[in-house]
């Protein structure tokens, strides 16, 4: 490695051109605090011809990112493509196989491959890093990883997606149009390539997979959260929430248990009601907020710009910084070889109050026999609200109610007993109250 740390640059939308932009503008407060310059010397996307807004004439164009990997004059491949296989996961098997550090934003890849790309780092002894893959700019990684690296780490909860946090605060906020404020995140640039991953709750749901197992110590597992989206709120259960005192977020909740049977690993995203007098309540726009609790430290909470070029081109270069210094620390902060395996746990014991929403047609009988299907499922009502009347058109009412705390197996019956029913208009739906 020369003195100067030198960089390849896959992907120049809107992370790496805020990489370059970054560097360029702060270069020499970032050399200092590196104790060396850190340049980019190679760049490849692909579209050569594209105006991104930086001046790329200084670097070497690359057709096949991959040939990063063989280049003698790079010593770290940074990854801003995106996508869980293809061109991303070729390019950080040929880097990080061929001893060059690795640095990703792509938390799909990471969820997916993680294991494998960090047994790769492990055996060639080069770093892997991925700050940015997190709650963008917030340094969540370095924060549990490092910072609370002392602790048995608990619980972790937060505010994973800005793009769905944009959506469901602007609704909130404005009263506009679901698909024009989706449409709005996405020209601002935070919503992942293919938005779906946003709004359906998978691109939180692989944040959340990574903090899992960074903060409990256990295998990455994406394939056992619990996920589901925003997709199907609508502003009237904003307005009910309110109604109610809370706010809707989507939500990443994880929390690992042991006993004789070994680890059980909860991982949910979903909506959720939060009271708005909670801190995440708060949390507005495509801010996000990740919450630690360590059995020494207590509470973390940390909070910051979840997307966009500027606060994701900051993490990305912070993890440059800890690398052009040296710092070398595990990429899920412990050896593969000792990240436990876990189960995932059942929810069904969990003790939650439940908001289920559902669409009915209005005619006699139909709330007796939502209320009997509780009945036999256990499940209390705590308030119970029909909205709207019958119309001639024969348009389905809106239906809300909340329950008292009990077993989510409760909730779960109850919708069971009601599937098929002709008296709903389609799949209720359940949103869970924070706390
Ligand atoms: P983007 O604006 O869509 O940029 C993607 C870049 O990758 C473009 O330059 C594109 O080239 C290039 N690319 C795509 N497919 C390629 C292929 N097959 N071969 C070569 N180049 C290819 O995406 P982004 O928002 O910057 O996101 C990049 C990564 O950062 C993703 O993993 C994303 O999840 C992650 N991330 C994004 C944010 C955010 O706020 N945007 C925040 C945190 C993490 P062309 O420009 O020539 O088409
Ligand atoms: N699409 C992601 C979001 C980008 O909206 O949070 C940051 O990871």
């Amino acid at each position: 490695m020369t003195d100067t740390l030198r960089i390849a640059l896959a992907g120049l939308g809107t992370v790496g051109a805020g990489v370059i932009r970054l560097l360029n503008e702060n270069g020499a407060l970032i050399a200092g605090r590196a104790g060396r310059p850190i340049e980019v010397v190679a760049v490849s996307a692909r579209d050569r011809a594209k105006d991104r807004g930086v001046d790329l004439s200084g670097y070497a164009w690359e057709d096949d990112m991959t040939a990063f990997a063989a280049r003698d004059d790079v010593d770290v491949v940074v990854e801003l493509v995106g996508g869980s296989d293809g061109p991303a996961l070729a390019l950080a098997r040929k880097a990080l196989g061929g001893g060059k550090g690795f640095v990703t934003a792509n938390k799909a890849m990471v969820a997916h491959h993680g294991l494998e790309l960090a047994s790769l780092a492990e055996s060639s002894g080069t770093p892997l890093r991925y700050e940015a893959a997190v709650a963008g700019g917030i340094p969540a990684i370095k924060g549990l990883g490092e910072g609370a690296a002392a602790n048995r780490v608990e619980r972790i909860y937060g505010i994973l997606n800005g793009t769905c946090n944009y959506v469901l605060s602007e609704m909130e906020s404005t009263g506009r149009d679901f698909g024009d404020v989706l449409a709005e995140a996405q020209s601002l640039g935070y919503a992942e390539a293919d938005p779906t991953f946003d709004i359906e709750g998978v691109d939180a749901a692989h944040k959340l997979s990574i903090l899992a197992a960074l903060a409990f110590g256990t295998k990455l597992d994406f394939d056992a959260v619990d996920v589901s989206g925003i997709s199907r709120i609508r502003a009237a259960d904003i307005a009910q929430a309110r109604a109610l005192g809370y706010v809707i977020r989507l939500l990443g909740l994880a929390d690992c248990a042991a006993d004789e049977s070994g680890r059980h690993l909860f991982q949910r995203v979903a909506p959720y009601l939060v009271p708005a007098d909670h801190p995440l309540a708060g949390v507005t726009g495509p801010t996000n907020a990740v919450v630690g609790e360590g059995n020494f430290v207590g509470r973390l909470l940390f909070e910051g710009a979840g997307a966009g070029d500027g606060p994701t081109a900051s993490a990305v270069v912070a993890d440059l910084i800890d690398i052009a210094r040296g710092n070398s620390q595990p990429p899920f902060s412990l050896p593969v070889s000792a990240l436990e395996e876990s189960a995932p746990a059942d929810p069904g014991g969990r003790l939650s109050r439940a908001y289920i929403r559902m669409m009915v047609a209005d005619r006699p009988g139909v709330l007796a026999e939502i209320t009997a299907a509780m009945r036999d499922a256990g499940v209390s009502i705590e308030s119970l609200i029909q909205q709207g009347q019958r119309e001639e058109d024969g348009k389905p009412v809106l239906v809300a109610m909340v329950t008292h705390d009990g077993p989510e197996a409760g909730v779960t019956k109850a919708l069971a007993l009601l599937e098929g029913s002709s008296n709903l208009a389609e799949e209720p739906l359940v949103m869970r109250l924070l706390g």
